[in-house]
């Protein structure tokens, strides 16, 4: 036969990555599968939004202050009902959530602990943009029964796996265990996730800056002078570069994954630590673009480096490609 290209389901992908991995458990894989089912589920009733009388403001407000939109509890419902009783999860956190998600009683309790934002950019949802699912896995520090908050407040560095999903024009996982980022794109018509994008590498230096430009006013001086930079014309260094902002995070950094560039959201004079929470955004984004080949920082240390202290904690985050990054750190580190 001619075409030799496989087709790799996301389990086929887990499972053959893990063998590569002598004393794996299989753990991961299970946790994944299940998470790939929620995914799914949120998936059907993310495409069809427009259609059921689901949109619009459930008239409560996140833990951030937030206002939460149905959608967003649809899908923390989901990531919650179809993660707690497989036996791998000791604990979990969620955006949605002030404090730790016990597992009940009645089911056993695994090794590892999962953090999730289960629908970011919701803001988008009444405008058909992009928005997505965020997670992060680690292992329990505990030994065992209930997970505590120490399992779930463990800097980023110490993550196994990470990933993503972005409902865009097409419904797209990416993850990383450690062992690069791997992209799948869900088929509805068979309802897999099949590898598309194997081992993505972010590239070195991109051409666009990704920021939130409403926010100008408060920022610092090093922002300030690093926007303006990238915006002054120098053919030699692909400056001017183009502002891109969709206002999801996910697809944010998904475009700045496959294009490469960056992505800002600074602290200001208003929010010291910026808008964007360590456990559920930045960390999984973190270590996905340094297995990509990018950079994460915040300002002054590796985002992975950052030991948290609370569950909603925030932090300014530069993220995207290596010599971007670079460039910026050196604007905000000048006197
Ligand atoms: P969430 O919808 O999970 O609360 O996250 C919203 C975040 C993120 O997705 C996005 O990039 C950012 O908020 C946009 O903030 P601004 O509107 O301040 O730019
Ligand atoms: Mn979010
Ligand atoms: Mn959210």
């Amino acid at each position: 036969m001619e075409n030799n290209t496989k087709i790799v389901t996301l389990e086929r992908h887990i499972n053959e990555m893990e063998r590569q991995h002598p004393g794996a458990s299989g753990h991961f894989s299970n946790i994944l599968r299940d998470l790939s089912l929620a995914i799914k589920i949120i998936w059907r009733e993310v495409s069809k939004a427009g259609l059921v009388n689901i949109l619009g403001a459930a008239g409560t407000q996140n833990v951030s202050g937030d206002l939460v939109k149905k959608l967003d509890v649809f899908a923390d419902e989901t990531i919650y009902k179809a993660m707690d009783h497989g036996g791998h999860l000791c604990a979990m956190a969620s955006e949605e959530h002030e404090s730790i998600i016990e597992i009940p009683d009645q089911y056993p309790k695994g090794k590892y602990v999962l953090l999730y934002d289960p629908l970011d950019g919701s803001g988008n949802i009444d405008a058909n943009v992009s928005i997505g699912t965020i997670f992060s896995i680690y292992r329990r520090i505990s030994q065992n029964g209930k997970g505590t908050i120490d399992d779930l407040l463990q800097p980023g560095y110490k993550q196994i796996a990470a990933g993503y999903v972005v409902f865009g024009s097409s419904t797209m996982l990416v993850y990383t265990s450690g062992d690069g980022v791997h992209g799948f794109t869900l088929d509805p018509s068979i309802g897999e996730f099949l590898l598309s994008h194997e081992n993505i590498k972010m590239p070195k230096r991109g051409k666009i800056y990704s920021v939130n430009e409403g926010n100008y006013k408060w920022w610092g001086t090093g922002v300030k002078k690093y926007i303006k930079y990238l915006q002054e014309e120098d053919k030699a260094s692909s400056r001017p570069y183009s502002g891109r902002y969709i206002g999801s995070l996910v697809a944010d950094f998904h475009r700045t994954l496959l294009y490469g560039g960056i992505y800002l959201y600074p602290g200001d004079s208003r929010n010291q630590n910026g808008k964007l929470r360590l456990m559920y955004e930045n960390n999984p984004l973190a270590y996905i673009c340094e297995q990509a080949g990018g950079r994460a920082i915040n300002g002054e240390k590796r985002i992975l480096d950052v030991f948290p202290t609370e569950l909603h904690q925030r932090t300014p985050l530069f993220i995207g490609s290596e010599e971007d990054v670079n460039d910026c750190e050196r604007f905000l580190k000048e006197p």
